[in-house]
């Protein structure tokens, strides 16, 4: 079985105008950020499709406008098929985010952006971590943007955060709570992502 890839960390940048000293910044309040290139990708990938197909396409709803479609509010009971396929995935970035030693998925949806679609900002609300995975991503496809919970102390401005080397395959794990979107989906091919959120378990799971 071919193994997972982390992605390093991009925020640890190099560039002397963007890079600071944080010796005395609060560290109990950086943000946790995972990245993954999920191992074993093609018998993954064939199992989250095989779970849409039984579980959600007949239930994707197109939003107006320019709305994703996604089956997100329609009471899906397929987490724990998605824990079942991602469990050793999620748990690894888990220990290595040193946030707990096992977690739940709570509850997954899938979402389909065809050309013209995007997702507006938005979170998760309170919560543990949620996930992201790019199920069908090309490689002119823009990744999930994140918004930083802060304005930037230079100039003001809202601070975004594009993950780097994002491909199909990839896996981000992110606070639940922290603003995010999708871009516009700017060419024809479909842009196809898997969303879950996952309670960290008190203690230890029998
Ligand atoms: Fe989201």
């Amino acid at each position: 079985m071919k193994n997972s890839t982390i992605i390093s960390n991009e925020n640890l940048s190099s560039d002397d105008d963007f890079s600071v000293d944080t010796d005395h910044y609060i560290k109990d309040w950086v943000i946790p950020f995972y990245h993954v290139k999920l191992g074993d990708w093609e018998r993954k990938k064939n199992a989250l499709l095989k779970i849409w197909e039984h579980n959600s396409k007949d239930n994707m709803i197109s939003g107006d406008l320019h709305d994703q479609s996604t089956d997100y509010g329609n009471c899906n009971n397929y987490h724990s098929l998605i824990e079942n396929v991602l469990y050793e995935d999620i748990t690894d970035g888990l220990h290595a985010l040193n946030l707990g030693e096992t977690i739940t998925v709570d509850t997954a949806w899938f979402q389909i952006y065809d050309n013209s679609r995007y997702h507006p900002p938005h979170n998760h609300g309170l919560g543990h971590l949620s996930l992201v995975v790019f199920i069908e991503f090309d490689e002119d496809h823009l990744p999930t943007t994140f918004i930083a919970p802060f304005i930037s102390l230079r100039d003001g401005n809202v601070m975004e955060y594009i993950p780097k080397g994002v491909t199909e395959g990839s896996m981000v794990l992110f606070p639940s709570g922290i603003m995010h979107y999708a871009p516009v989906n700017q060419i024809e091919s479909k842009r196809m992502i898997l969303a879950a959120n996952l309670t960290i378990d008190e203690g230890s799971r029998c």
